[in-house]
């Protein structure tokens, strides 16, 4: 089946030498690497570059949540960064979701770039909730401007079922069957993340832990 979502691949390496190896090795068949935290500390916009020198886009998974001003600076300097988009906590709250994508339309028309798309996180899966929760956190979110939000398969469908609206969906835990699972607690194949209505997968170990990486992706991918 051809994917109508993209891939995103989590970089979740720590040392440039790893991360340049997947992105060169990857970038023929990912157009969107994932830069999370333990990365970006270690090694800031080094690995933006790299990723941006193969034309490939730069997920910026550091989920802003703070002082409204606080994010929304932040923001701006991912703005600056080129990445193609970013995550924030939607339990930041209203205020500090609508200075961000005012902070993040600003900059983008100030240096004439693409606006990153703004992906809200509703609640962490290591945390107990309620898809009633879930609900109510997207809809707040996209109420304040967000491009979309990250959740699971199983939440995909119960968020399309109930939002109306188009908004981006960008769904983790994507693996070629459902049997290898590592801590993942709710994985889903990409045919069926694709139709549960995601827009963009996310997949790390199924690929970072292959033998052959390009192999690992074509075929989950196929
Ligand atoms: O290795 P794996 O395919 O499980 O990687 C999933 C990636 O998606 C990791 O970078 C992880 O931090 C991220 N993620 C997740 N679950 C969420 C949000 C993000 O697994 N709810």
């Amino acid at each position: 089946m051809k994917p109508r979502a993209n891939i995103i691949l989590a970089l979740d390496v720590d040392t440039l030498t790893k991360a340049r190896y997947f992105v060169n090795r990857l970038y023929s068949k990912v157009k969107i690497f994932k830069v999370g935290p333990h990365l970006f500390t270690a090694f800031g916009p080094r690995i933006v570059d790299i990723i941006h020198k193969k034309r490939a886009g730069v997920f910026l998974d550091l989920k802003f949540h703070d002082i409204p001003n606080t994010v929304s600076n932040a923001v701006r300097q991912a703005v600056k960064l080129k990445v193609k988009m970013l995550t924030l906590h939607i339990s930041g709250g209203e205020e500090m979701l609508k200075s961000a994508v005012k902070a993040a339309s600003e900059e983008a028309r100030k240096l004439k770039v693409k606006r990153p798309l703004l992906v809200g996180v509703t609640v962490l899966t290591s945390q107990k909730s309620s898809p009633q929760a879930i609900l109510k956190l997207a809809k707040l979110g996209l109420n304040c401007g967000l491009d979309g939000v990250v959740c699971s398969v199983r939440e995909a469908v119960f968020l399309r079922k109930n939002i109306k609206n188009k908004f981006l969906i960008i769904t983790p835990g994507i693996r070629a069957d459902n049997t290898v699972c590592d801590d993942q607690k709710r994985t889903a194949t990409a045919s069926e993340a694709i139709q549960a209505g995601s827009d963009f997968l996310v997949v790390g170990r199924p690929i970072l832990r292959a033998k052959n990486p390009l192999k690992a992706a074509k075929k989950l991918f196929k």
